[in-house]
């Protein structure tokens, strides 16, 4: 999970990065609140038995074997992510099944996708955090949109996520060592605005707001809180932070919340605005 100033989650990671970006992957899909996030952006969707869905940034492909199971075999999903080894393990962890749809796996960028212009659904969940160009992102996926077919973006707003319980000034520093770590740290705020200037129709935005007060629970979603991930925070705040924020939770005085967006829109069926 960790890397270079901005380089969280990219395709060029090594073979330890990429081993604690799927063990991240992993821990945070047994988590409520990401599960709770799905159910908002789904039931803004309403996929359709018979859809063709792009699980776009696939990562370990759970919401694409999800997909798969809510078209069935009459849809199809495609699976994609930048990074070669995240499209071999969702590969790897896919079990097929008849009653679901078939699954395709394959590399690709989602600001220059090229996989034709007859999708019915793109979803693009936690990746646009990660890229260095979010408008290019969302205007490669509305042209792989039939007319009236739908994009769904979720991210999260790191900008907006408050720890209370540690020293405010320690807090500040910690927060935005973190965020320097990441392309898009307030990408969430801004996924209604994107979707619109992409020429999308009938935007939908929701957001769902977790609160957690025990560390353990936000510590295995937020990579800042998780002492295994000491070195995002700058190295002479690193024992005091971690330590803070132990104290803190030891007390019951911790609370951390962030907002995550979920925002929908529709592909016109006059197209001359997208490309
Ligand atoms: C936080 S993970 C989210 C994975 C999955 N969507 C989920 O919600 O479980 C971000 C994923 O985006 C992928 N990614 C980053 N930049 C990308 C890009 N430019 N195009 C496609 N995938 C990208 C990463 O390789 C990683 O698998």
């Amino acid at each position: 999970m960790d890397g270079e100033d901005g380089k969280l989650f990219q395709a060029s990671s090594t073979a330890a990065e990429q081993a604690a970006a799927e063990k991240y992957l992993a821990r945070a899909s047994q988590h409520p609140v990401i599960w709770a996030v799905r159910a908002a952006a789904l039931d803004l969707l309403s996929v359709a038995p018979g859809s063709s869905v792009l699980d776009v940034g696939c990562g370990l492909g759970e919401m694409s074997t999800a997909f798969a199971h809510t078209v069935g075999p009459d849809g199809s999903v495609a699976a994609v992510d930048l990074n070669p080894a995240m499209v071999a393990a969702a590969r790897d962890d896919h079990v097929a099944s008849p009653q679901d749809a078939v699954v395709t796996y394959q590399v690709a960028d989602v600001t220059s996708l090229d996989l034709g212009a007859d999708f019915d659904v793109v979803w693009c969940e936690r990746v646009l955090q990660h890229v260095s160009d979010p408008d290019a992102a969302v205007g490669s996926m509305a042209r792989s949109l039939s007319p009236g077919g739908r994009v769904c973006v979720v991210d999260a707003d790191w900008g907006a996520l408050v720890v209370d319980g540690v020293d405010p000034a320690l807090t500040t520093r910690a927060l935005d060592a973190f965020r320097l770590k990441l392309r898009q740290p307030t990408i969430g705020r801004t996924l209604h605005r994107r979707l619109v200037e992409a020429g999308l129709a009938d935007p939908m935005v929701r957001s769902v707001h977790p609160i957690a007060t025990s560390l353990a629970d936000a510590a295995s979603v937020i990579p800042v809180l998780d002492r295994r991930q000491a070195d995002l925070v700058a190295e002479g705040d690193r024992a005091d932070w971690f330590d803070s924020l132990e104290l803190a939770d030891a007390r019951g005085c911790l609370l951390v919340a962030m907002p995550i967006y979920v925002a929908v829109a529709t592909k016109p069926s006059r197209t001359s605005v997208l490309v």
